[in-house]
Protein backbone atom coordinates (compact mmCIF):
# COMPACT_ATOMS: atom_id res chain seq x y z
CA UNK A 1 0.00 0.00 0.00
CA UNK A 2 1.12 3.68 -0.65
CA UNK A 3 3.94 4.59 1.74
CA UNK A 4 5.00 7.83 -0.22
CA UNK A 5 4.18 11.04 2.09
CA UNK A 6 3.16 8.85 4.95
CA UNK A 7 3.92 10.46 8.30
CA UNK A 8 3.62 8.10 11.11
CA UNK A 9 3.61 9.54 14.77
CA UNK A 10 4.43 7.18 17.62
CA UNK A 11 4.08 9.00 21.04
CA UNK A 12 4.15 7.37 24.97
CA UNK A 13 6.12 7.61 28.70
CA UNK A 14 9.58 5.84 28.40
CA UNK A 15 9.72 2.39 28.07
CA UNK A 16 6.65 1.96 26.45
CA UNK A 17 8.48 0.35 23.69
CA UNK A 18 8.78 3.23 21.44
CA UNK A 19 11.85 3.25 19.61
CA UNK A 20 12.36 -0.41 18.90
CA UNK A 21 8.35 -0.30 17.68
CA UNK A 22 9.35 3.00 15.54
CA UNK A 23 12.57 1.33 14.60
CA UNK A 24 10.95 -1.17 13.30
CA UNK A 25 8.17 -0.04 11.57
CA UNK A 26 10.39 2.02 9.78
CA UNK A 27 12.81 -0.27 8.33
CA UNK A 28 9.62 -2.60 7.44
CA UNK A 29 7.93 0.16 5.25
CA UNK A 30 11.30 1.58 3.93
CA UNK A 31 11.12 4.63 6.20
CA UNK A 32 13.36 7.13 7.38
CA UNK A 33 13.00 7.56 11.19
CA UNK A 34 13.32 10.19 13.92
CA UNK A 35 13.93 10.25 16.93
CA UNK A 36 12.91 13.13 18.79
CA UNK A 37 14.03 12.50 22.68
CA UNK A 38 17.15 12.06 20.91
CA UNK A 39 17.16 15.45 20.03
CA UNK A 40 16.18 16.69 23.65
CA UNK A 41 18.92 14.34 25.13
CA UNK A 42 21.78 15.89 22.75
CA UNK A 43 20.63 19.47 23.93
CA UNK A 44 20.69 18.66 27.50
CA UNK A 45 24.21 16.73 27.14
CA UNK A 46 26.01 20.24 25.27
CA UNK A 47 24.34 21.53 28.41
CA UNK A 48 25.60 19.71 31.39
CA UNK A 49 29.38 20.03 28.84
CA UNK A 50 28.49 24.16 28.56
CA UNK A 51 28.15 23.60 32.89
CA UNK A 52 25.04 25.48 32.30
CA UNK A 53 22.32 25.09 35.16
CA UNK A 54 19.96 22.65 34.61
CA UNK A 55 18.30 23.39 37.37
CA UNK A 56 17.79 27.34 35.95
CA UNK A 57 15.63 27.65 33.14
CA UNK A 58 16.56 30.70 32.30
CA UNK A 59 19.73 29.76 32.36
CA UNK A 60 18.68 26.90 29.70
CA UNK A 61 16.88 29.22 27.36
CA UNK A 62 19.58 31.71 27.13
CA UNK A 63 21.18 29.31 25.72
CA UNK A 64 18.93 27.12 23.70
CA UNK A 65 20.05 28.37 20.47
CA UNK A 66 23.36 27.61 20.25
CA UNK A 67 24.15 24.03 20.03
CA UNK A 68 24.27 22.98 16.06
CA UNK A 69 22.29 19.44 16.03
CA UNK A 70 23.07 17.18 13.28
CA UNK A 71 20.21 14.29 12.70
CA UNK A 72 20.19 11.40 11.31
CA UNK A 73 17.13 9.49 10.35
CA UNK A 74 18.32 5.48 9.11
CA UNK A 75 16.41 3.62 10.93
CA UNK A 76 19.34 0.60 11.03
CA UNK A 77 21.76 2.94 12.50
CA UNK A 78 20.52 6.54 13.86
CA UNK A 79 22.48 8.87 15.15
CA UNK A 80 23.25 12.13 16.52
CA UNK A 81 25.90 14.67 16.76
CA UNK A 82 25.83 18.44 19.05
CA UNK A 83 28.39 20.69 17.16
CA UNK A 84 30.33 17.73 15.02
CA UNK A 85 30.47 15.65 17.85
CA UNK A 86 28.73 11.84 18.03
CA UNK A 87 27.26 12.48 21.10
CA UNK A 88 24.61 8.80 20.25
CA UNK A 89 26.46 6.72 23.43
CA UNK A 90 26.60 9.73 26.18
CA UNK A 91 22.88 10.65 25.58
CA UNK A 92 22.32 7.48 27.14
CA UNK A 93 23.95 7.96 30.29
CA UNK A 94 22.45 8.71 33.92
CA UNK A 95 23.55 12.37 33.57
CA UNK A 96 21.98 13.35 30.77
CA UNK A 97 18.74 11.01 31.76
CA UNK A 98 18.07 12.71 34.89
CA UNK A 99 18.42 16.37 33.70
CA UNK A 100 16.59 15.49 30.40
CA UNK A 101 12.76 16.38 31.38
CA UNK A 102 13.98 19.97 32.82
CA UNK A 103 15.72 21.18 29.62
CA UNK A 104 12.60 19.58 27.89
CA UNK A 105 10.43 21.95 29.72
CA UNK A 106 12.18 25.09 28.51
CA UNK A 107 10.07 26.57 25.67
CA UNK A 108 12.76 28.06 24.14
CA UNK A 109 14.07 24.02 23.84
CA UNK A 110 10.86 23.44 22.37
CA UNK A 111 10.47 25.89 19.89
CA UNK A 112 13.76 25.63 18.27
CA UNK A 113 13.38 21.38 18.22
CA UNK A 114 10.23 21.08 17.04
CA UNK A 115 10.72 23.64 14.16
CA UNK A 116 13.60 21.24 13.31
CA UNK A 117 11.68 18.57 13.61
CA UNK A 118 9.14 19.95 11.47
CA UNK A 119 11.71 20.63 8.64
CA UNK A 120 13.25 17.35 8.80
CA UNK A 121 9.69 15.81 8.69
CA UNK A 122 9.09 17.92 5.38
CA UNK A 123 12.79 16.91 4.16
CA UNK A 124 11.87 12.87 4.51
CA UNK A 125 8.57 13.50 2.34
CA UNK A 126 10.07 14.64 -0.58
CA UNK A 127 11.53 11.16 -0.87
CA UNK A 128 9.37 8.24 1.06
CA UNK A 129 7.71 8.94 4.68
CA UNK A 130 9.12 9.00 7.95
CA UNK A 131 8.30 7.56 11.60
CA UNK A 132 8.36 9.91 14.38
CA UNK A 133 8.62 8.53 17.80
CA UNK A 134 8.36 11.02 21.08
CA UNK A 135 6.32 12.69 23.48
CA UNK A 136 4.68 15.43 21.54
CA UNK A 137 4.21 13.92 17.64
CA UNK A 138 0.55 13.61 17.37
CA UNK A 139 -0.23 16.68 19.27
CA UNK A 140 2.53 19.28 18.59
CA UNK A 141 4.67 18.33 15.83
CA UNK A 142 2.91 16.67 13.23
CA UNK A 143 -1.23 17.28 14.08
CA UNK A 144 -1.85 16.41 10.77
CA UNK A 145 -0.61 13.43 10.21
CA UNK A 146 -2.52 10.31 9.42
CA UNK A 147 -1.39 7.42 11.37
CA UNK A 148 -1.19 8.06 14.84
CA UNK A 149 -0.49 5.74 17.78
CA UNK A 150 0.24 6.09 21.47
CA UNK A 151 1.72 3.33 23.06
CA UNK A 152 1.37 2.29 27.02
CA UNK A 153 2.55 -0.01 28.93
CA UNK A 154 2.45 -1.09 32.96
CA UNK A 155 4.66 0.51 35.27
CA UNK A 156 6.44 -2.68 35.90
CA UNK A 157 6.76 -3.92 32.49
CA UNK A 158 8.73 -0.63 31.31
CA UNK A 159 10.50 -0.72 34.42
CA UNK A 160 11.57 -4.37 33.62
CA UNK A 161 12.70 -3.06 29.68
CA UNK A 162 14.69 -0.02 31.19
CA UNK A 163 16.43 -2.49 33.41
CA UNK A 164 17.40 -4.82 31.24
CA UNK A 165 18.86 -1.83 28.80
CA UNK A 166 20.83 -0.36 31.45
CA UNK A 167 23.99 -1.81 33.31
CA UNK A 168 24.04 -1.35 37.17
CA UNK A 169 20.59 -1.12 38.09
CA UNK A 170 17.58 -2.43 39.40
CA UNK A 171 14.01 -2.65 38.40
CA UNK A 172 12.86 -1.15 41.11
CA UNK A 173 14.98 1.83 40.61
CA UNK A 174 14.27 2.22 37.61
CA UNK A 175 10.34 2.45 38.18
CA UNK A 176 11.06 5.09 40.50
CA UNK A 177 12.97 6.93 38.27
CA UNK A 178 10.48 6.45 35.49
CA UNK A 179 7.71 8.05 38.05
CA UNK A 180 9.63 10.66 38.83
CA UNK A 181 10.22 11.80 34.78
CA UNK A 182 6.21 10.73 33.71
CA UNK A 183 5.47 13.29 36.13
CA UNK A 184 7.65 15.97 35.16
CA UNK A 185 6.95 14.89 31.43
CA UNK A 186 3.59 14.95 31.61
CA UNK A 187 2.57 17.81 34.23
CA UNK A 188 5.03 20.39 32.51
CA UNK A 189 3.12 23.99 31.34
CA UNK A 190 4.34 23.22 27.62
CA UNK A 191 3.36 20.17 25.23
CA UNK A 192 3.02 18.02 27.73
CA UNK A 193 3.09 14.12 27.14
CA UNK A 194 -0.84 13.49 26.51
CA UNK A 195 -2.68 11.16 23.88
CA UNK A 196 -4.08 12.73 20.91
CA UNK A 197 -7.68 12.45 20.31
CA UNK A 198 -7.47 10.77 17.03
CA UNK A 199 -4.37 8.50 18.16
CA UNK A 200 -4.98 4.45 18.47
CA UNK A 201 -3.89 3.41 22.01
CA UNK A 202 -2.00 0.20 22.33
CA UNK A 203 -0.84 -0.85 25.66
CA UNK A 204 1.82 -3.17 24.92
CA UNK A 205 2.19 -4.64 28.09
CA UNK A 206 0.92 -8.37 27.19
CA UNK A 207 2.96 -8.33 24.14
CA UNK A 208 6.20 -9.68 22.35
CA UNK A 209 8.30 -6.63 20.12
CA UNK A 210 7.21 -8.55 17.08
CA UNK A 211 3.74 -8.33 18.02
CA UNK A 212 3.24 -4.67 18.73
CA UNK A 213 5.34 -3.92 15.11
CA UNK A 214 2.79 -6.36 13.65
CA UNK A 215 -0.04 -4.82 15.16
CA UNK A 216 1.01 -1.50 14.25
CA UNK A 217 1.57 -1.82 10.70
CA UNK A 218 -1.93 -3.27 10.50
CA UNK A 219 -3.25 -0.30 11.60
CA UNK A 220 -1.14 1.92 9.07
CA UNK A 221 -2.93 -0.55 6.52
CA UNK A 222 -5.92 0.27 8.13
CA UNK A 223 -5.60 3.77 8.06
CA UNK A 224 -4.05 4.53 4.80
CA UNK A 225 -5.48 1.57 2.81
CA UNK A 226 -8.31 1.68 0.02
CA UNK A 227 -11.32 2.04 1.55
O1 LIG B 1 12.12 9.15 24.68
P1 LIG B 1 13.29 9.54 25.58
O2 LIG B 1 13.28 8.87 26.91
O3 LIG B 1 14.61 9.43 24.91
O4 LIG B 1 13.03 11.11 25.84
C1 LIG B 1 13.87 11.84 26.67
C2 LIG B 1 13.13 13.01 27.30
O5 LIG B 1 12.85 14.00 26.32
C3 LIG B 1 11.82 12.67 27.97
O6 LIG B 1 11.98 12.58 29.37
C4 LIG B 1 10.90 13.82 27.62
C5 LIG B 1 11.58 14.57 26.51
N1 LIG B 1 10.87 14.54 25.24
C6 LIG B 1 9.96 15.53 25.01
O7 LIG B 1 9.72 16.36 25.88
N2 LIG B 1 9.32 15.60 23.81
C7 LIG B 1 9.56 14.70 22.85
N3 LIG B 1 8.91 14.80 21.68
C8 LIG B 1 10.48 13.65 23.07
C9 LIG B 1 11.12 13.59 24.30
Amino acid sequence: WPVAGLVVAIDGPSGSGKSSVSRGVARELGLRYLDTGAMYRAVTWWMLQKGVDVGDPAAIAARAGEPSLTVGTDPGAPAIAVDGVDVSGPIRGPEVTSAVSAVSAVPEVRHRLVAMQREIIARSLETGGIVVEGRDIGTVVAPDAPVKIYLTASAEARARRRSAELAGTTVERQKAELARRDTLDSTRGISPLTKAADAVELDTTPLTLDEVIAEVLRIIKERTGPG
